[in-house]
């Protein structure tokens, strides 16, 4: 498989330097870091670092292309106002600037986020490479690796959404179920039982907010026929066969989910952060889905290891993509 081409845009933030050069080292894929070069240079003295010299460095103000680059983010978002002067300063700005080079077909995907809060680096992603054919949404997986190897998949479960979309809609959840089918397939190379989450199984209760659950799981169904999914669930029918027998007898996932959805992103990111503080469990992502090239988001509280691990699957996520495009 070719090496993927990742963009760092805070390239020269400490853990990201150690991480480029345990990346390189490891031949995962080529790296660009946007920094300055100087900054770079000081922590590769400090830490000894041996590998990083195999990545390409740009300064966020003197890309090569930077003409080119102005120029493509005007005509992407001059309809939404955006000034020929406001183009020329956002170009400098280097989460801006690994999305243009993703959109230029300069870059395969990129991981950012050590540094800057969630919304900053969702927002040029959002903007310039938008979402991929059919999808309206993206939103945010976590692959939560628990240490009792009972539940999920030997012990694996993919959470989402738990990053990126506040409130979605009955079609837009239903929209996270497939992309997280998507995601679960191409990364973890299992085939998904997915887990409509709610407050109620199977009727046991209702309300307006458990028929957004109920509505998802259909249309999630009628988007792809092939998906083993089920809802409206409670955590406790979706995970433990016992209850799911007594429950939901009749539930096609009979209480073995490796998929969670969640009904809101409030849920969503509390039961991801509890999940791994109180179950010791490892929380990797969020892998963003949907997005036409792979951009992912990094904790601000993340380590060396964490940046590795996303620009593997990111790398992954590009692979997966180019292949898939090139099947149909
Ligand atoms: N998928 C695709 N596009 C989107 C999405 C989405 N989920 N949300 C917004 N957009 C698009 C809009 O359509 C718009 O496009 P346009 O300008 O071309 O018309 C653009 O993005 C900006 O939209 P806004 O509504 O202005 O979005 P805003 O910038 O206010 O917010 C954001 C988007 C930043 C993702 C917001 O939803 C957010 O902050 N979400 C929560 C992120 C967060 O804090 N997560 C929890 C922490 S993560 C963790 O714990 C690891």
């Amino acid at each position: 498989m070719d090496c993927q081409r990742i963009v760092l845009p805070e390239g020269d933030e400490e853990r990201t330097v150690m991480a480029a050069d345990a990346i390189i080292r490891e031949k995962l894929c080529y790296l660009t870091l946007i920094a300055d070069p100087d900054e770079v240079e000081k922590k590769v003295h400090q830490y000894g670092l041996k590998n990083i010299e195999k990545a390409t460095i740009v300064h966020p103000k003197d890309h090569p292309k930077k003409q080119e680059y102005t120029e493509l983010l005007y005509e992407i978002r001059k309809s939404k106002g955006m000034t020929l002067e406001e183009a020329k300063k956002l170009v400098e700005d280097p989460l801006y600037l690994g999305t243009l080079m993703i959109k230029a077909g300069d870059a395969d995907g990129e991981v950012a986020g050590a540094r800057n809060a969630t919304g900053d680096v969702l927002r040029p992603a959002f903007q310039i490479v938008k979402t991929l054919p059919g999808i309206t949404i993206v939103s945010g997986a976590f692959i939560m690796i628990l240490q009792d190897q009972s539940f999920g998949e030997d012990g694996v479960i993919v959470f989402a959404d738990g990053a990126v979309h506040p409130d979605p809609d009955e079609k837009q959840l239903a929209e996270i179920a497939v992309a997280t089918a998507v995601t679960t397939r191409s990364i973890l190379g299992f085939e998904p039982r997915i887990a409509m989450m709610s407050f109620s199984t199977k009727g046991s209760a209702q309300h307006p907010m458990i028929d957004k659950v109920v509505n998802a799981t259909k249309l999630a169904k009628e988007m792809d026929p092939s998906l083993i999914i089920d809802g409206e669930l409670q955590a406790d029918a979706a995970l433990i066969e016992s209850i799911a027998s007594s429950k939901a007898p009749d539930s096609p996932i009979q209480g073995n989910a490796n998929v969670l959805i969640f009904p809101d992103l409030n849920v969503g990111n509390v039961a991801y952060k509890l999940v791994q503080r109180l179950a010791k469990a490892e929380a990797i992502g969020p892998v963003l889905q949907g997005m036409a090239a792979p951009i992912n988001d990094l904790s601000r509280g993340c380590s060396v290891s964490d940046i590795v691990n996303l620009v593997a699957i990111t790398s992954n996520q590009a692979a997966g993509l180019k292949s898939r495009k090139s099947k149909v």
